[in-house]
């Protein structure tokens, strides 16, 4: 791995046991093609997770599978750092420093704490782990000093905050200890929609397509799939632009041709939305083949996994100590009763 490749990182919460085609386009093949031409570190964000699962065996799962999907995906030991945030303590140890340089208000307006705030009874409800998580994150970018973040929109904020949070401590000591991160986010991409129609895909709005998940639920999350609410019949002219079910054509079928003879037909009236829906399908299933048997090889071989997470942890650890090393130098909690 060459130093002089520009660095980037990012990361994915287990809070659920399985990756959706949201984060794989909005994230995850981004991340993949980074890794070709930069100096790559992805990380699992397990201690993220405890905001929602307070359960160990649900925890495990979560992890477990979101490691396993993350490397059937197409992340490559050979060429990223792959590892597991809790086995960085680096990670909340900058975390408890940064805390410092940032409001109390700031923090208050962040759109997770917001929205939970909104949903639910009031502040009671909240735990500080879901009020701090965007320290956290903070945290969890700054220590690699990276010069992008590759994360769909919805993570924006969070990295918005990274950079004010770095700016600010870069200000209160006139040095550039941390360099700013750049959000790299896909404008087409970004924010891909569920199969409601309506909000962003997300397992907690169950208005996903899975990507590992038994066929028969794929196929169901597919055909369950809102289309155009004004079209009655086949037999009606439909909207193709902004219908969630040609959006995931655009991403997910190889087979352009089709495509467009489908959205033709559709236009026109003369295809119906199973027909739509079925060539989804196996379309989802020709793009996620190899990643489906690459995800059951892993799955009879944790041996590997567990190594490359172990070397991965190894890797992030030696650069994470760096940074923490100069930050507790910068504020002064390296000082003349730890130095030779
Ligand atoms: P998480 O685990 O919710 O999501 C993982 C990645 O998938 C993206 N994503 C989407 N992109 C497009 N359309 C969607 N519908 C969609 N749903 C999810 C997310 O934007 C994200 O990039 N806080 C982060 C994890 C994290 C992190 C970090 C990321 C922790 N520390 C440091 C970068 C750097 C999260 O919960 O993502």
């Amino acid at each position: 791995m060459k130093e002089t490749k520009k660095r980037i990182l990012s990361g994915i919460t287990p809070s659920g046991n399985a990756l959706h085609i949201g984060n794989y386009f909005g994230a995850v093949k981004p991340q993949i093609e980074l890794q070709n031409t930069h100096q790559t570190y992805y990380f699992v964000a397990d201690l993220h997770a405890l905001t929602t699962i307070h359960d160990r065996e649900e925890l495990e799962r979560n992890i477990t599978g979101v490691v396993l999907d993350y490397l059937a995906l197409g992340l490559d030991s050979e060429k990223c750092v792959f590892f597991r945030q809790s086995t960085v303590p680096a990670h909340s140890q900058l975390a408890i420093v940064l805390a410092n340089y940032i409001s109390f208000g700031q923090m208050q307006r962040m759109h997770a704490f917001k929205d939970k705030l909104q949903k639910d009874t009031g502040v009671e409800s909240i735990n500080m782990g879901l009020f701090n998580y965007p320290l956290l994150m903070a945290a969890d970018i700054l220590l690699y000093k990276p010069f992008g973040v590759p994360v769909g929109d919805d993570q924006r904020q969070h990295v918005e905050l990274a950079r004010d949070i770095a700016e600010k401590f870069n200000k209160t000591y006139d040095q550039e200890v941390f360099p700013l991160p750049e959000p790299l986010i896909s404008e087409t991409v970004g924010r891909i929609v569920g199969t409601d129609g309506k909000r962003k895909m997300s397992k907690s709005l169950n208005n996903i397509i899975g990507i590992f998940e038994d066929e028969t639920v794929i196929k169901k999350q597919i055909m369950d799939c809102f289309t155009d609410p004004n079209r009655q019949r086949a037999t009606d002219p439909g909207k193709v632009e902004g219908n969630p079910i040609f959006i995931y054509h655009d991403l997910i079928n190889d087979n352009h041709k089709e495509v467009a003879e489908l959205k033709a037909r559709y236009l026109q009236g003369k295809v119906g939305d199973v027909e739509v829906k079925e060539k989804l399908f196996l379309a989802h299933q020709r793009l996620f083949a190899s990643a489906r048997t690459r995800r059951q090889e892993l799955v009879q071989n944790l041996t590997v996994v567990k190594k490359i997470l172990a070397e991965g942890a190894e890797q992030a650890c030696r650069l994470a100590k760096q940074t923490l090393a100069e930050v507790y130098q910068v504020i002064g909690e390296d000082n003349q009763l730890n130095k030779n």
